[in-house]
């Protein structure tokens, strides 16, 4: 191990999909929309959507035991789970995916950040690690936004999809590969009514589009920068952003917002949509399958979403592997 302060360092991945893939032409049976509209805007062609019979917990056990797995370990001493879709408003998700991994009695809980969820989480989990709280953390980032999103509102009906991501976080030391480097998170409450699921529209979620848009790419932007600072870097040192997995058009702009060259920005989300709290993790396991990720590469992780709530990390890419699976 080398030296530093002690943190948080990546171990593992696991990633599960819905197997039902819903591509844009399903869409247009039930929306007043198009395949081009939606591809021009968004750069989503398809996402997956979770049967009845598969619940968020499903789905963020099984990515939770595939990042175990991808860690080779048996046991953690703490569970965190970023998710803004519960199935139910009490319990926490996080106790029930611990007890079906057979994690004994764990703390377990969960982080609600919205599209934020993983960073936030990745946040807490790297602040238990660095105080000696826990030693291993188990990070589970699971949506089923099709519980909320309204099939008949073309407006949100097109972006968002179901999924899961995990990461395990061992306890290292900062100049370890993986290790966490810097943090930079915040909240905007005065934003709180731009993305939301309000009573009066049924449970379904409502979103600003155009307004989220704007602050999407000026909060990852700006934290990405504030990051930066934090890890010491320049722009010119970052070999790979991975940012929320919203819009196509969102990414290329906090790119050249930042100066950063279009091609180290990952995009994953032309077969999986909008996946909030699970599009990072998902994005991570895509950019390292891709090759796009490689170990020692400078990666910063950077998010946006409902709350207002954005979040950024910064670490070097560690050689490690990826579980994944459908469900
Ligand atoms: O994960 C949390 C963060 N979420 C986001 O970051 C999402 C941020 N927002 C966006 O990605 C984009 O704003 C959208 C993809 C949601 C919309 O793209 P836009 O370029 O901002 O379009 P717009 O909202 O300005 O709408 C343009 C037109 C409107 O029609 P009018 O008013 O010009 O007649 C919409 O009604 O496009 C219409 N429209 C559609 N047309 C066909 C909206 N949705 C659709 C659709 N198909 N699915």
């Amino acid at each position: 191990m080398n030296g530093g302060e002690r943190t948080a360092v990546l171990a593992g991945l696991g990633t599960c999909l819905p197997r039902q893939e819903v591509d844009n032409a399903a869409l247009l049976a039930r929306l007043d929309t198009s395949d081009s509209w939606i591809r021009e805007r968004t750069g989503i062609a398809a996402r997956r959507i979770a049967g009845a019979d598969v619940s968020v917990g499903d789905l963020g056990h099984a990515a939770g035991e595939n990042a175990l797995k991808a860690a080779g370990l048996a046991t953690v001493d703490a569970v965190v789970v970023a998710t803004s879709t519960p199935d139910r408003p009490l319990p926490a998700v996080a106790p029930r995916i611990a007890t079906t991994l057979g994690l004994g009695a764990v703390p377990a809980f969960d982080v609600s950040a919205a599209c934020s969820g993983f960073l936030y989480a990745l946040a807490v989990s790297a602040g238990l690690v660095a105080t000696g709280v826990a030693g291993d953390v188990l990070l589970v980032a699971t949506e089923k936004y099709s519980d909320i999103v309204d099939p008949a509102d073309r407006a949100t009906a097109v972006l968002f999809g179901d999924g899961a991501g995990a990461a395990v976080l061992r306890s290292g030391r900062r100049g370890d590969p993986g290790a966490l480097l810097g943090v930079d998170w915040g909240s905007d409450g005065t934003g709180r009514e731009l993305i939301s699921v309000p009573e009066r529209y049924d449970g379904f979620l409502a979103m600003a589009g155009k307004r989220v848009y704007l602050k999407a790419v000026e909060h990852m932007a700006g934290s990405t920068l504030r990051v930066l600072d934090r890890c010491g870097w320049a722009i010119g040192d970052v070999d790979a952003l991975v940012p929320h997995q919203a819009n196509k058009r969102i990414i290329q702009a906090v790119a050249q917002r930042l100066s950063l060259p279009e091609r180290k920005a990952v995009c994953a989300l032309e077969r999986t949509g909008n996946t909030a709290a699970a599009s990072i993790p998902l994005a991570l396991a895509h950019g390292q399958e891709a090759g796009t990720l490689g170990a020692g590469d400078r990666v910063v992780l950077t998010a946006f979403g409902a709350g207002l709530a954005w979040a950024s990390a910064g670490l070097v890419w560690p050689d490690i592997t990826t579980v994944r699976s459908e469900l």
